[in-house]
């Protein structure tokens, strides 16, 4: 997260239990990485990993200097994000290195599995920053991946509005083998960021994000502040349609500010719709623990799973399920399908619900 991925809030992750990520331009050059990288070893004996964003910029940083620097400090996870990840992928590859690439569309998963990346992590709708152009929220999103991923057999984590434990459970649920959480880590104890901005993430809403740039095929969740509404009012009314109206508002550096003086209507800010979800400001070791507990009991409770056993019912149906997807759909499914349409025909709201309708014309539910 940039601005807010240093060690201490890494090395805060992954002491909870977590992989607590660096963020690799944060730091100026390439050298301050490598410096950043033995300071967090300093503040865990856990891995941790460093993100490398690679985003359309009038001045590119060296980001092949910034990938050695993550290689030669001796990384071994890397996150991966943005436009045309090829060349890192491979470096990071060549070295050793396990690669998670984030991505907010099956088709650039798809690329990056091509490109060798090891795991994605697949980034809805909801997610904090940029969104790409799409708009697939995780439920479908998330879904797709694991119907594509899971035929090749790559591992996928699930990004983008978790923010607690019945989140991780569904992210399970869908196919995830874990979940990576941006805002909600923003607004711990341990994140290096004024307190008045994870005051504003706590105050905040899910209707207080806001999306910038979409005019410019470069579209951002940003938390919703005067400057974001300016940016807003201009993209929808300017006349000649040129960045440059907007990109003094747009500075990172004012928004890298916000999080040192505090004040929210600074600059521009990433925030994600899981604001809505956040409550409080606890340490990342009360968080992690108090995540875990939650999903153990909704998993328990909701899905009828215990002690890592599931019960005969939820094991037929996730077999069900990925038989379904595997294309081959058996006898039992079917006839449970038809029992399943039988009883909904019969119900006064069947009709309202499309399924009397999908009856008749002979569609499987
Ligand atoms: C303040 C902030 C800065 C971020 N900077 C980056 C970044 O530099 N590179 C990147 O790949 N993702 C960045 N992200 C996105 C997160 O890594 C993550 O994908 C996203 O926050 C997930 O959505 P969530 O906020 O709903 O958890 C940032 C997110 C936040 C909140």
């Amino acid at each position: 997260m940039q601005w807010v991925g240093y060690a201490e809030l890494a090395s805060a992750v992954s002491n909870a239990g977590g992989l607590g990520i660096i963020t690799a331009l944060t730091q100026p050059t390439p050298a301050d990485l490598s410096k950043e990288i033995a300071r967090c070893r300093k503040m865990t004996s856990k891995p941790f990993g460093v993100n490398l964003t690679l985003l359309p910029s009038i001045n590119p940083p060296d980001y092949g200097a910034y990938a050695d620097a993550i290689i030669s400090s001796g990384i071994k996870i890397v996150e991966t994000a943005g436009y045309s990840p090829g060349v890192v992928i491979k470096k990071f590859k060549d070295a050793g290195c396990y690669v998670i690439h984030k991505c907010t569309t099956i088709r650039h998963a798809l690329s990056a599995v091509k490109l060798g990346a090891d795991c994605m992590s697949i980034d809805g709708f909801e997610c904090a920053g940029h969104v790409g152009e799409t708009d697939i929220t995780n439920l479908i999103l998330l879904s797709r991946a694991r119907q594509e991923l899971g035929r090749l057999g790559i591992p996928f984590i699930a990004s983008g509005g978790f923010a607690d434990g019945q989140g991780l459970a569904a992210a399970l649920a869908l196919g995830a083998e874990g979940i990576n959480m941006g805002t909600r880590f923003m607004c711990t104890v341990e994140a290096p960021i004024h307190a008045n901005i994870k005051k504003a993430i706590v105050e905040a809403s899910e209707d207080d994000t806001e999306l910038v740039l979409r005019r410019w095929r470069n579209t951002s969740r940003l938390f919703k502040n005067k400057i974001t509404v300016e940016v807003v009012k201009i993209e929808k009314e300017s006349q000649t349609g040129k960045f440059e109206e907007v990109q003094p508002l747009m500075s990172g550096q004012r928004g890298r500010q916000v999080f040192q003086n505090g004040d929210k209507d600074f600059g521009v800010w990433t925030a994600g719709q899981v604001i809505g979800l956040i409550h409080d400001v606890p340490t990342c070791a009360e968080l992690v623990e108090r995540i875990e507990n939650e999903a153990l009991e909704t998993l328990q409770s909701k899905l009828g799973f215990a002690n890592g056993n599931s019960s005969s019912d939820s094991a037929q149906n996730a077999a069900s399920t990925s038989k379904i997807e595997g294309g081959k759909i058996e006898g039992g499914i079917e006839d449970a399908k038809q029992d399943q349409l039988q009883a909904n025909e019969n119900h006064p709201q069947a009709q309202l619900w499309g399924v009397g309708e999908a009856k008749k014309r002979g569609s499987k539910l």
